[in-house]
């Protein structure tokens, strides 16, 4: 056969097999990808919590400056998308399900999204085996989502332009909409009342608050008690980062321990209720530690060089996947869901 081969064949035989190896050589050490970058195709199986928002042009590029990576929320995109995210809530009440019955591309991921702590997450068990990387608030998640985070103030850039106010009218502040008894925060609160004023906000006391008037009223305060609704490892949300750092009160942290917020959030910043062996030791500590203005100061020396980064847009979170699609693990199964998400 061979032997009979006319030359032109052979000829171009050769020449498509070397391109075809220059090509994977080239695709290796990652040249190719310059030349023609391939869109990442990023499907958004249905919107958390129902709302939508626009995805209209190219918004990772346009808004977040991460080209190659189009998001799109139309489930006729399936067979090609190379992310599908799946937003757990959505699954856990019904609203949405899982597409089991469609033929999955051996190379497409599927990604559980979820920001609630495990106590909201339902029973995961029936999910496992199935998805690939998982995003969540969690460090040690695939795509690590945090509600905010400490970022350098760069070496030309203006540090941060906070005014601590001379003098303050109300000591410290809670928002709550969701008040449970049971909560653990709850009960610090009821106990820490005995001994200082906390002014409180939000539905439960008939106080709500707009998006507006939140920050500047909880800025009247030298306290913020950003207690989270839920004491879990890296669970750390809007209360501090928001409600605290953002109104310039110093907070007064419950949720998981000293050294997780030591880890993630700005040093010196914060006081943590598990340093007190008791909620009138803590309300004594308050009291003067808001007439000692030479250490009250120190809790926002952290400002000079950092500030807070916020994470609010789901646009963002899915755009970031994109910029994290090449360092993601290629080969992932979550064989027990379940127990990594209840970790
Ligand atoms: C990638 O998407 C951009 C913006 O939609 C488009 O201009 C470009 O042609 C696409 N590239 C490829 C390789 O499909
Ligand atoms: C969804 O994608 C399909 C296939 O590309 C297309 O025919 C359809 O018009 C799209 N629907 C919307 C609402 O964009
Ligand atoms: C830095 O701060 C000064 C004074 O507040 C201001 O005039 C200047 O525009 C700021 N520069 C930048 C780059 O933000
Ligand atoms: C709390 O600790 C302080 C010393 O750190 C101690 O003096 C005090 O007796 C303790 N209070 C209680 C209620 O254990
Ligand atoms: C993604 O998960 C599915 C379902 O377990 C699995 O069949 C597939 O091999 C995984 N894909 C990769 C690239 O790991």
């Amino acid at each position: 056969m061979t032997a009979s081969m006319p030359l032109f064949l052979s000829a171009i035989m050769f020449l498509s097999i070397s391109s075809y190896v220059l090509h994977q050589k080239l695709a290796q050490i990652g040249i190719t990808h310059q030349h023609e970058p391939r869109n990442l195709t990023i499907l958004l199986w249905h919107w958390p919590f129902g709302r939508p928002y626009s995805l209209e042009g190219d918004v990772c590029s346009d808004e977040y400056g991460i080209s190659g990576c189009l998001l799109s929320d139309n489930t006729s995109l399936f067979p090609q998308a190379d992310v599908v995210v799946f937003h757990n809530h959505e699954l856990r009440t019904g609203r949405s399900s899982l597409p089991l019955h469609l033929p999955r591309s051996v190379s497409q991921r599927w990604l559980w999204l979820s920001l609630e702590p495990p106590v909201h997450n339902g029973n995961l068990a029936q999910y496992n085996g199935l998805f690939n990387w998982t995003m969540s608030y969690r460090g040690d998640a695939d795509i690590s989502m945090p509600y905010g985070k400490i970022v350098p103030v760069p070496h030309n850039g203006n540090s941060s332009s906070y005014v601590i106010p001379k003098k303050r009218a109300c000591l410290a502040s809670w928002v709550v909409s969701n008040y449970r008894p049971d909560h653990a925060r709850s009960q610090v609160y009821q106990s820490l009342r005995k001994y200082i004023p906390i002014e409180v906000y939000g539905h439960w006391s008939k106080r709500p608050l707009t998006d507006q008037s939140l920050i500047p009223i909880i800025g009247h305060c030298n306290f913020y008690l950003a207690f989270e609704n839920s004491v879990a490892l890296d669970y750390i949300t809007e209360k501090l980062w928001r409600n605290a750092y953002q109104a310039g009160a110093v907070p007064v942290v419950l949720g998981p321990s000293r050294a997780n917020y030591e880890a993630l959030v700005p040093p010196g910043s914060f006081i943590h209720v598990s340093d007190f062996n008791s909620t009138e030791g803590l309300a004594v500590f308050l009291q003067q530690l808001a007439t000692d203005r030479g250490r009250y100061e120190g809790y926002f020396k952290w400002r000079q060089t950092h500030r807070i980064k916020m994470y609010t847009d789901w646009r963002e979170r899915l755009c970031n996947i994109c910029a994290n699609y090449q360092r993601l693990p290629g080969n992932k199964v979550y064989y027990d869901l379940e127990a990594w998400a209840s970790r």
